[in-house]
């Protein structure tokens, strides 16, 4: 297949480059910024509707975002502006040459009230601009073109650039105070996980909605306490303080695992995330 890649590099677009060629696809990476990928703005539409008129491809795999999830909530404009509206111009110029879409959303667009893990049918109801302006581009990608994949993921960890885990171990090698909040539930997932999962669907002609994320669910203390008494910090103290004891401009849902039924209904399954992170220090060399 042809495929473009938006926003290729961002972490998960740069790791789908890799993954997408060495499947053989013939694999376009574009975004607002960076090196070795052609320059697109989502944001623009007729920019947008030109390139994609111009490539041509088959399936274009939209991880392009505005990601700064505390930025989203001090300026929910812009947050609309590129990943509601940017989404909506995506689907329209894959609409327009017959291409489809596979949108990568979040679990925000969940509530987090639920008390349970949600399923890919579940109720949204996003309760942040960040969550609100990834369910507009869910909303818009619906509506507009039939031929969509919705890919719901949380807590992605990567090699390089920024990651919950690397600043966590980070603040622990410069002996700084842990603190880590307790009462939010996710599920971590690797990066490299959720590329090979998505470059499995992308062939499928399953369109609909899924949650890919690796099995299992725990709090951001627990995954911390894990990692850390995986990379030599098991004598570390983490401290346990609540949501409301960590101030920040966005208001996270407290309990907002998700389940992937619909993946493994046609056989796309993620490890658990223990075994993931297990596979990520490793690689890193971070492993004790
Ligand atoms: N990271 C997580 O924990 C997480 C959790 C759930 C869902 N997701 C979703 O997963 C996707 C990938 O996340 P990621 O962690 O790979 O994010 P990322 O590293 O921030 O990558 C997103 C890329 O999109 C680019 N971009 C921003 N505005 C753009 C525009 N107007 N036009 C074209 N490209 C633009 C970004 O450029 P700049 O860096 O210059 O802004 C960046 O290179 C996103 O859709 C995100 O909402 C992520």
């Amino acid at each position: 297949m042809k495929i473009l890649v938006t926003g290729a590099a961002g972490r998960l677009g740069s790791k789908l480059l890799t993954v997408l060629a060495a499947s053989g696809h013939e694999v376009i990476g574009a975004d607002i910024v960076g090196d070795n990928v052609s320059r697109l703005d989502i944001g623009d539409f007729e920019a947008t509707r030109d390139f994609v008129d111009n490539l041509r491809p088959d399936a274009i795999i939209h991880p392009a975002a505005w990601t700064d999830v505390d930025g989203c909530a001090k300026d929910p404009e812009k947050a609309i502006a590129i990943n509601g509206f940017g989404t909506q111009h995506v689907a329209l110029a894959a609409a327009n040459i017959g291409a489809s879409v596979l949108y990568i959303s979040s679990n925000e667009v969940f509530d987090g009230i639920a008390g349970r893990a949600y399923r890919e049918y579940d109720i949204t109801n996003p309760i942040n601009p960040y969550g609100y302006s990834k369910w507009v581009g869910e909303r818009s990608l619906v509506n507009i073109n039939p031929k969509h994949y919705i890919v719901r993921t949380a807590w992605l960890f990567a090699h390089g650039g920024k990651n919950f885990i690397q600043a966590i171990l980070n603040a622990a090698q410069a002996g700084k105070r842990l603190r880590v909040v307790s009462d939010e539930i996710g599920n971590p997932t690797y990066n490299d996980d959720l590329a090979e999962a998505i470059s499995k669907l992308i062939i499928t002609g399953r369109y609909g909605i899924y949650h890919f994320v690796n099995e299992g669910a725990c709090s951001r203390y627990e995954f911390a306490r894990y990692f850390l008494n995986k990379a030599g910090f098991k004598d570390t103290p983490a401290e346990k303080i609540s949501a409301a004891e960590w101030p920040r401009a966005s208001l996270p849902p407290a309990y907002a695992s998700m389940t992937n039924l619909a993946g493994k209904h046609i056989g796309i399954t993620l490890r658990p995330w223990q075994e993931a992170v297990d596979d990520f220090l490793a690689k890193e060399g971070l492993t004790q």
